[in-house]
């Protein structure tokens, strides 16, 4: 889809996007004890997670289509003193090599894309990273009250037109439990959770899911 122009971060107020979420420090743990370096954050924002993974030693690569992001990003690394590779581009078409990483991030950041661009999506995550490999990824549920609007344009049946921070409109995906597994078929499914969280009193549900590429 080229509907997606990455968000404008001047225009959000970053505070809670500085914050690192709790399940990075899982991650991070864990994926130092696997013996993992190369680490992508899909989708990577002001770098929250990027910058946690770098200050852990990780060889990591921010990817997403927000030039504001990554200059914020940037300045960040810099101050800290960490190196951070930003790669700017759209996540159904990712410019890396087969088996370029061993695990990868995607938070809030996978589903803005519609049926056929999710597709691309998961066949591209898979082609970069390396058998063994892990990913993270959170997904908006059809649990959430957006799904139903009537006033949001639809372009598929899982796919709304929608809102976002800085005031862009732009592709929503949502699933159910029993459409994850398909949707993400070339890889194994370790956890799912269904997550209900509260932005300024609103309930958003959230799939957050941690699959493994065979
Ligand atoms: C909600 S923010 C999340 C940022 C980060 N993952 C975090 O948790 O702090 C979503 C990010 O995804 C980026 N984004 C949206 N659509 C994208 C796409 N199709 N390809 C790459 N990045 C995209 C936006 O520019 C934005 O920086």
């Amino acid at each position: 889809m080229d509907v997606n122009k990455g968000w404008k971060w001047t225009e959000i107020d970053t505070d809670y996007w500085s914050e690192p979420s709790e399940e990075i420090y899982y991650l991070c743990s864990r994926w130092e004890d696997m013996g993992f370096m190369r680490f992508l954050d899909l989708g990577s924002g002001i770098g929250r997670h990027s910058l946690h993974m770098a200050a852990q030693g990780f060889d990591v690569t921010a990817y997403d289509l927000s030039e504001s992001g990554h200059a914020i990003l940037g300045e960040k690394a810099a101050k800290l003193g960490l190196s951070i590779q930003t790669v700017k581009g759209n996540n159904e078409i990712l410019p890396f090599n087969h088996s370029s990483f061993d695990c990868l991030l995607a938070y809030h950041s996978l589903y803005h894309s519609d049926s056929v661009g999710m597709g691309r999506i998961v066949s591209e995550m898979h082609r970069v990273l390396g058998s063994g490999g892990e990913a993270y990824l959170t997904l908006i549920s059809k649990s959430h009250p957006d799904y139903l609007r009537d006033d949001l344009e639809k372009l598929d049946a899982n796919t709304v037109m929608k809102p976002e921070e800085d005031g862009s409109i732009i592709p929503h995906y949502f699933v159910r439990y029993d459409e994850i597994e398909k949707l993400l078929h070339p890889f194994e499914v370790i956890k799912v959770k269904h997550v209900e969280d509260f932005f300024s009193g609103k309930s958003s549900w959230h799939y957050f899911v941690h699959i493994r590429k065979p």
